[in-house]
């Protein structure tokens, strides 16, 4: 796992089985660095209370209670790989408005 600075957002990026992926650097449950976790396939624990999420949605695994109450999800970026280059957008995406 590697964390790269993107404009003013802190971006951690797994390589699960060759496939990279881009989420929220920073634990939802007390806010420490996810990239001291430990990465084992798509699931990343984090180091302070183990708490579990899956990089490729950013769902919580672990613990069951994290699954449901909100606010416990990473935030994943989209990606895209261009040879060496590794694209990552930061920004959020709109809403379309009902009158538009
Ligand atoms: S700060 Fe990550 S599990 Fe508690």
């Amino acid at each position: 796992m590697l964390d790269v600075e993107i404009g003013n957002e802190v971006v951690l990026l797994a390589n699960v089985g060759g496939e990279i992926h881009a989420i929220g650097a920073w634990c939802p449950h007390q806010g420490t660095a996810l990239a001291l976790g430990t990465l084992r396939e798509n699931a990343l624990s984090c180091w302070a209370h183990l708490w579990r999420f899956d990089v490729r949605t950013g769902d919580a695994i672990w613990p069951p209670m994290a699954r449901v109450v909100p606010g416990y999800r990473l935030r994943v970026y989209p990606v895209r790989v261009e040879g060496d280059n590794v694209l990552v957008s930061t920004l959020r995406s709109l809403k379309k408005r009902p009158d538009s």
